[in-house]
């Protein structure tokens, strides 16, 4: 089988797992290369690995570059990811800064692989959270036509990345040493607490940057601007593992028991539905989990043609690093190379 030169940009709670998962689903690696902002060695799972300052030459004779890097105009992505992809690499951006440019693919390959048919060798992964929602939904939605979907949902610190899951943990013990408790990364104490507020809030319209980036995804992958969608973002005292509550409302009349078993055929989630034996997905189970874990389906009783859906998935693998990985595993299967 050919083996690629393969790059990773960051090394952070993304990029650590990229280098994990690389290994644990024996992607075919010749060569791996990880870059960062400052030169150092990192020791993963008691395995050294030196990592190079982040610079347009590293990209010489690279395969695929998955960037997790910070975004905005000081990130990876932007000051990096094109020179990329001009060296003749693929590159995978697990960030926000190009996923609704119209150049790059919005992938979650079990949904729209084909999207990725035409790529101009930068493709994006999704939000976390909308790849967590959509995994249940794209099949539903196939079946029923999604009109509506509300969702509420309930995130982890290591969707903000390291700095905020060492932030969690030093509360806690402080917490319990009676110690005063210091934030830096949130605005407020995450310990024992939830803050409706993921990602900013940068415009007039209320919507927190997290809940905007969940309706145009949705509307980019499922490739319908029609859907309507309102989310609220919640960052929750949980390490790992995002939670979504979804009422969806669909064209089409589904079932909660047609809805169960589509889902158990649908590739990459798993139904945990038995409530009365508390049997439902919880964010602790989604951790270190590939499928996105589904349960509670019952009729929305509030409206027609409605569903009540909760799930939980793993926010770093599922919602980043897995999905970067399943991306280029399908490049590979399907031949989805730039002409060099
Ligand atoms: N965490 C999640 O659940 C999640 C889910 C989906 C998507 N994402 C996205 O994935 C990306 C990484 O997130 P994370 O949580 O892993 O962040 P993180 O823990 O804060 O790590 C960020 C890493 O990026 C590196 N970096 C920053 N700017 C760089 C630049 N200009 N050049 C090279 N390297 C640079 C940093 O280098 P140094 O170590 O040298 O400082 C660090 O290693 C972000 O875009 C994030 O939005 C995260």
């Amino acid at each position: 089988m050919k083996q690629y030169n393969v790059c990773v940009v960051g090394i952070g709670a993304v990029g650590t797992e990229m280098v994990r998962l690389l290994k644990k689903r024996n992607f075919p690696v010749k060569s791996m290369t990880i870059l960062a902002r400052s030169e150092r060695e990192e020791v993963i799972d008691g395995i050294p690995y030196p990592v190079k300052v982040a610079a347009p030459d590293a990209f010489n004779g690279m395969d695929f570059a998955f960037f997790a890097g910070t975004e905005g105009a000081k990130g990876a992505s932007q000051t990096l990811g094109w020179e990329a992809v001009k060296r003749g690499c693929i590159v995978i951006d697990n960030g926000d800064d190009f996923r609704m440019d119209p150049r790059v693919p919005l992938v979650i390959p079990e949904i729209n692989p084909e999207a990725m048919q035409a790529h101009q060798g930068f493709i994006a992964n999704p939000n976390c959270s909308t790849i967590i929602a959509l995994m249940p939904l794209a099949s539903l939605h196939k079946a029923a036509k999604l009109r509506r979907l509300v969702a509420s949902t309930y995130q982890a610190v290591s969707g903000t990345g390291s700095a905020a899951v060492r932030e969690l943990e030093a509360q806690a013990k402080a917490w319990a040493a009676n110690q005063p408790l210091a934030n830096e990364v949130y605005p407020h104490q995450i310990a024992f607490n939830v803050l409706p507020c993921v990602g900013s809030f940068k415009d007039d319209s209320g919507e927190s940057t997290e809940e905007i980036k969940m309706r145009k995804e949705t509307h980019k992958i499922l490739g319908d601007n029609a859907i309507r969608v309102a989310t609220t973002c919640v960052r929750v005292p949980v390490f790992n593992g995002h939670s979504i509550a979804i009422h969806a409302e669909f064209e089409k009349n589904l079932s909660p028991e047609q809805a169960r078993s589509l889902l158990a055929q649908t590739a990459g989630v798993k139904l945990l539905d038995e409530p009365k034996k508390n049997v439902y997905p919880m964010p602790i189970q989604a951790s270190g989990n590939y499928d996105v874990l589904v349960g509670r389906i019952r009729k929305d009783q509030s409206t027609d043609n409605g569903l009540i859906v909760w799930c939980s998935g793993d926010n770093i693998w599922k919602g980043a690093a897995q999905n970067a990985i399943q991306i280029a595993e399908v490049i590979v299967e399907r031949h989805y190379f730039l002409k060099k």
